[in-house]
């Protein structure tokens, strides 16, 4: 489980960290090609994605967590009918 969610962390954080040292390391006069916001806006959303994804993970790797998960979402439907 941990190398699984150590493998996800990596491919969704990269293309932030690679476009970020790109954007620094590039020289200041050369301007930023056309490509680079649309790959910059996915390299965002992505790393925003592995908050979505974690949850995931631990769901289908961790009996303890999805029995938990399952018992809070009960809880919390019960909670929803009464109020
Ligand atoms: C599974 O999740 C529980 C908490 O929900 C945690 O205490 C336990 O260490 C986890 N097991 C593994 C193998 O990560």
């Amino acid at each position: 489980m941990l190398f699984t969610l150590l493998i996800t962390f990596m491919v969704c954080t990269l293309p932030f960290q690679v476009s970020t040292i790109y954007e620094n390391y590039k020289d200041r006069q050369t301007k930023l090609p056309s490509w680079y916001q649309p790959v910059y806006f996915s390299a965002i959303n992505l790393m925003y994605a592995h908050s979505t994804i974690n949850p995931i993970v631990y769901g289908a790797m961790n009996q303890t967590f999805r029995k938990g998960f399952k018992h809070l979402m009960d809880r919390s439907v019960i909670f929803l009918l009464v109020f």
